[in-house]
C-alpha cells in the first residue's frame, strides 16, 4: 500500500481572520478532532478546505499559509465565496444535514445548491486526481463529498477507495424526500467500502440502494454490474489514553480546583454540544428548569455548564437557535439566580483543549441529549477522562448502541431527562465506577486508532475479494480459448438459458421477447452446433417466439422438451390436481399483496412480486412459504425461490434433469453452458469437467467463469460464429 490520503470538506485546521490578522486554529466537530490523532503518524495526506476562502486572503497570504499547513500534512482544497455559500451552508448544511439528522421541515431543495455541490465534488476529484498514485488508499469522509468516490472511480478505475459517513443515514422514508438520491446514492457507489458508525444506518443505507438503483445486497456485501461492494459499521473511537492520562496532569489538577472553588457548588453538570438544532440543546434547558422547579433542595447546589460552540453561522436554523438558547438560559438564570449563584455557567465558544479537559475533570455530571447525532465523541472523551463522572446520554446518539451502562434517555421526553439529572446527581460513587469501569475497558480496546486500523484492512479485503472474482471472471484469452476449441471440436453442444442470459431480465412473462439481432444469431449458431434453450418459461411462449429455429428447447424448467418437430412430456404420469388447491392460497397473496400477480404454467404456479415494495415481499415471501410448506408436501411439490418468484411445481423435475437428457444423447467434444440464475446452478453442476459454464454476473455459482452482461453473452456467442 503506498500513502493514505484522507479526504474530508474540513481540514483538521481552520484559518480564519480576525481583524486583518490571520489566525490557524484547531477545527472542532467529531470528524476532525477524531482522525487527527490517527492521521499523523501515517504516511498520510489530507486533503481539505481550510475554512476560509481565498478571496478572503491577500495573495501574499496563500503561500504562507499553504506552508502552513504543509507542515501539518495538509493540501488546501480552495474554494470561492459562491461555492461556500451553495456548496457548503446549501447543499450540504441547509439539504443533506438536515435530512440526515431527520430535520426534513428544514430541509431546503435548490438547484442552484445542487449545482454547486456537484462542482466542489469535482474540484475536489480534479485535486485528489493529481496526488494520488495507483497504489494509494483513499479515504473519503462525510456528507460532503458522497459525489467523490464514483468522481474517483471514473479517474482512477484501479484505486483503493473508502468512504465513511459521520452522520446518521436516515431511513428510506426521509432518504427518499431528496430530488437527487439516485445521483447521490451512484456517487457513493464509486467506493470499495462504506462505513456507518452504527449497523442501523448500513442497513438504511442497503435498503435505499436496493430500492432506488435496483442493486441486491447479501451480508453486507452489494453486488452491482461489475464490482462487490462492502458496506458495515465501524463505531469510531477516540485516542483514549489521551484522555485517560489527563486526571493524572498537575496543572490540571489546579485548574480543576480553582474552577470549583470558583463555582462553590456541590455539583457540577457539564454539556458540550456545536450549536445544532440536531444536538437537543433547548429540550435540555427545559428539563433542568423543570428539575430546579422540582428539586428546590438543589438550588445553589448544583451549576450547568453549558458549552455551546458556534457553527455554521450563516444558516439560518443556527442563528434562530442561538437566539432560543440566549433567551432560555436568560430566562433560567433570571428566575433561580440568588447571591453568588446562577444555575447555569452559559460559554458560547470554542474551548482549547486545555479547558475542555479541565470541565471534563471538573464535572459530576455529562448530559448529552442529542435529538440525532451519528456518534457523539464528547460522551467517549469524557468516560476515558473521568472515571467517576456520571454520563446521561441520548440514545439517538450512536455512541449509546455502545455506551448502554450510561443513564439513557430520549431526550423528547423532558420528565424522564429531568427524571435522570437527579438519577445520576444522587448516584453512588462506586455504582458510577463500577458502570464507567465496564464503557471505559471498551472505549480502551477499541481506540480511534484501532478504528481506522479496522476500516483500513477491511477495505483491504474488499480489494483482495474483488481481485479473486476478477479471476474467475472470464478473461479474453479464455474467451479465445473456448472459441478456438470450439472450432477445432466436431461434436459440439450449447445449452443456454433464455430469462437473464440472452436478454434482460425483465420480470413480466409477456416481455423479454428476441429482437432481430438474437434471433440472427441463434439461427446462425444452430447452423454448426447442437443449440438448447432451457428456460423456466411456459411451451407456448418458447414455441412462439423460438419455435421455428431448429435448435431443443426445453420449457417449465424441464417439464416439457422439444427434440425435433413437437413438444412432449420430460416425464409421463405427471400429476396436476394440487393445481386448483395452491391457486387459491396463492391468490389470497395476490390481492393482499400490491404489485403481485400469479402466472400458470401446465406444471407449476408462480407468484412473481417484483414490483411490490420490497418490506412487504419480505414479510409476504416468508409467509408465503410457510402457509405452501405444509401443502407441498402432501402432494411431492417443489418450491422454487427465483429471481423475485416463488414458483411451486412438481418435485424432481429441473433443468439439471433436462440438460442431462441432451448431455446424454452423444459423445460431446465441446460443451458450453451459460445461465444466470440459481435454477441454471442444476445444469452447472450435471456438466462434465471439461465442459465451459458461464454465469452471467458475479456471485457465489457452480459455473466455472462469469462474464458481467446478456451484452457480454451474445458477444461471446457470436464470435463462436466468426472466430476469435
Ligand atoms: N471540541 C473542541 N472544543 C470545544 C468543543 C468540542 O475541541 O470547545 C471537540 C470535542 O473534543 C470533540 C468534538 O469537538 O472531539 C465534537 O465531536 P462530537 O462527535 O461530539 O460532535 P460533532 O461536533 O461532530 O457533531
Ligand atoms: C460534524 C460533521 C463533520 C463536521 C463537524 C463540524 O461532526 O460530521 O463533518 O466537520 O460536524 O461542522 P462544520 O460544518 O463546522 O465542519
Amino acid at each position: 500500500m503506498g500513502k493514505l490520503i484522507i479526504v474530508s470538506n474540513r481540514l483538521p485546521i481552520s484559518v480564519s481572520k480576525r481583524r486583518g490578522e490571520l489566525r490557524i486554529q484547531p477545527s472542532v466537530g467529531g470528524l476532525a478532532t477524531g482522525i487527527k490523532s490517527f492521521y499523523k503518524s501515517h504516511q498520510a495526506v489530507w486533503v481539505g478546505w481550510p475554512g476560509i476562502f481565498k478571496e478572503a486572503l491577500q495573495s501574499e497570504e496563500v503561500p504562507l499559509v499553504e506552508r502552513r499547513l504543509e507542515e501539518e500534512k495538509c493540501h488546501p482544497i480552495w474554494l470561492s465565496k459562491y461555492d461556500i455559500e451553495n456548496y457548503y451552508y446549501g447543499f450540504s448544511n441547509k439539504t443533506l444535514w438536515p435530512l440526515f439528522s431527520y430535520f426534513p421541515n428544514y430541509a431546503v431543495f435548490n438547484a442552484q445548491f445542487w449545482r454547486s455541490y456537484v462542482k466542489v465534488n469535482k474540484i475536489f476529484a480534479e485535486e485528489v486526481e493529481k496526488l494520488a498514485s495507483s497504489d494509494d488508499m483513499i479515504w473519503i469522509h462525510d456528507y460532503h463529498l458522497m459525489l467523490l468516490p464514483k468522481l474517483l472511480r471514473e479517474r482512477l478505475p484501479e484505486a483503493s477507495i473508502g468512504f465513511f459517513l459521520h452522520i446518521p443515514f436516515p431511513s428510506f422514508e426521509i432518504f427518499r424526500l431528496l430530488p437527487w438520491r439516485k445521483e447521490v446514492l451512484e456517487g457513493l457507489m464509486g467506493a470499495d467500502l462504506i462505513g456507518f458508525h452504527t449497523y442501523d444506518c448500513a442497513k438504511y443505507f442497503l435498503e435505499s440502494v436496493r430500492r432506488i438503483l435496483g442493486y441486491e445486497y447479501s451480508l453486507n456485501y452489494l453486488f452491482t454490474e461489475d464490482r462487490i461492494i462492502k458496506v458495515d459499521a465501524f463505531p469510531m473511537g477516540i485516542d483514549y489514553e489521551k484522555f485517560a492520562s489527563l486526571a493524572s496532569n498537575p496543572r490540571l489538577q489546579r485548574e480543576v480546583r480553582r474552577l470549583r472553588e470558583k463555582l462553590k457548588t456541590e455539583k457540577i453538570i457539564l454539556s458540550v454540544d456545536r450549536l445544532d438544532y440536531s444536538k437537543g440543546i433547548p429540550q435540555k434547558l427545559e428539563a433542568y428548569e423543570r428539575f430546579l422547579d422540582k428539586n428546590p433542595g438543589f438550588r445553589g447546589q448544583v451549576t450547568l455548564i453549558m458549552v455551546v460552540v458556534p457553527s455554521r453561522t450563516r444558516v439560518e436554523h443556527y442563528v434562530n437557535l442561538k437566539k432560543k438558547i440566549d433567551e432560555m438560559v436568560g430566562r433560567i438564570n433570571g428566575k433561580f439566580a440568588a447571591i453568588g449563584w446562577s444555575p447555569i455557567w452559559y460559554i458560547y465558544g470554542s474551548l482549547p483543549f486545555e479547558k475542555l479537559a479541565a470541565l471534563y475533570l471538573a464535572s459530576d455530571v455529562l448530559l448529552i441529549s442529542s435529538l440525532r447525532d451519528g456518534m457523539n465523541l464528547i460522551a467517549k472523551e469524557y468516560l476515558a477522562a473521568n472515571e467517576s463522572g456520571t454520563l446521561i446520554l441520548s440514545e439517538m446518539a450512536g455512541a449509546a448502541k455502545e455506551l448502554c451502562e450510561a443513564i439513557i434517555i430520549n431526550p423528547n421526553n423532558i420528565s424522564e431527562v429531568m427524571e435522570a439529572i437527579k438519577s445520576a446527581l444522587t448516584m453512588n460513587k462506586n455504582e458510577t465506577r463500577k458502570r464507567n469501569m465496564r464503557m471505559r475497558e471498551r472505549l480502551k480496546r477499541y481506540t480511534v486508532t484501532r478504528w481506522a486500523r479496522d476500516f483500513v484492512e477491511s477495505l483491504l479485503q474488499v480489494k483482495k475479494k474483488q481481485q479473486e472474482m476478477a479471476t474467475r471472471r472470464l478473461s479474453d484469452k479464455t474467451a479465445e480459448n473456448l472459441v478456438i476449441d470450439y472450432k477445432n471440436s466436431k461434436t459440439r453442444l450449447v445449452i443456454l438459458d433464455y430469462d437473464g442470459t440472452l436478454v434482460p431480465f425483465f420480470g413480466r412473462p409477456d416481455e423479454a421477447k428476441p429482437d432481430t439481432e438474437l434471433l440472427g444469431l441463434l439461427e446462425k449458431l444452430s447452423e454448426n452446433c447442437n443449440l438448447v434453450i432451457i428456460s423456466g418459461r411456459d411451451k407456448e411462449t418458447l414455441e412462439n417466439w423460438l419455435g421455428h429455429l431448429n435448435i431443443g428447447l426445453v420449457a417449465e424448467h424441464g417439464f416439457w422438451i422439444k427434440d425435433g418437430e413437437k413438444w412432449r412430456l420430460m416425464m409421463e404420469s405427471l400429476s396436476n390436481e394440487w393445481k386448483d388447491e395452491l391457486k387459491r392460497t396463492l391468490q389470497i397473496y395476490v390481492d393482499r399483496t400490491p404489485g403481485s400477480f400469479l402466472e400458470e404454467k401446465d406444471f407449476s404456479l408462480v407468484w412473481h412480486y417484483r414490483n411490490v415494495d420490497p418490506e412487504l415481499a419480505l414479510v409476504r415471501v416468508n409467509e408465503l412459504k410457510d402457509a405452501l410448506l405444509t401443502l407441498v408436501g402432501s402432494y411431492n411439490l417443489e418450491i422454487l425461490e427465483g429471481d423475485k418468484v416463488i414458483e411451486v411445481k412438481n418435485a424432481g423435475i429441473n433443468k439439471g434433469v433436462a440438460a442431462s437428457y441432451w448431455l446424454s444423447k452423444e459423445n460431446w467434444d465441446f460443451i458450453l453452458a451459460m445461465g444466470d440464475d440459481w435454477t441454471d446452478e442444476y445444469v452447472f453442476e450435471v456438466l462434465p469437467e471439461k465442459s465451459y459454464s458461464i454465469k452471467i454476473r458475479p456471485g457465489l455459482s457452480k459455473a466455472k467463469y462469469y462474464i458481467n452482461s446478456v451484452r457480454g453473452a451474445r458477444l461471446l456467442l457470436r464470435k463462436l460464429i466468426t472466430g476469435p
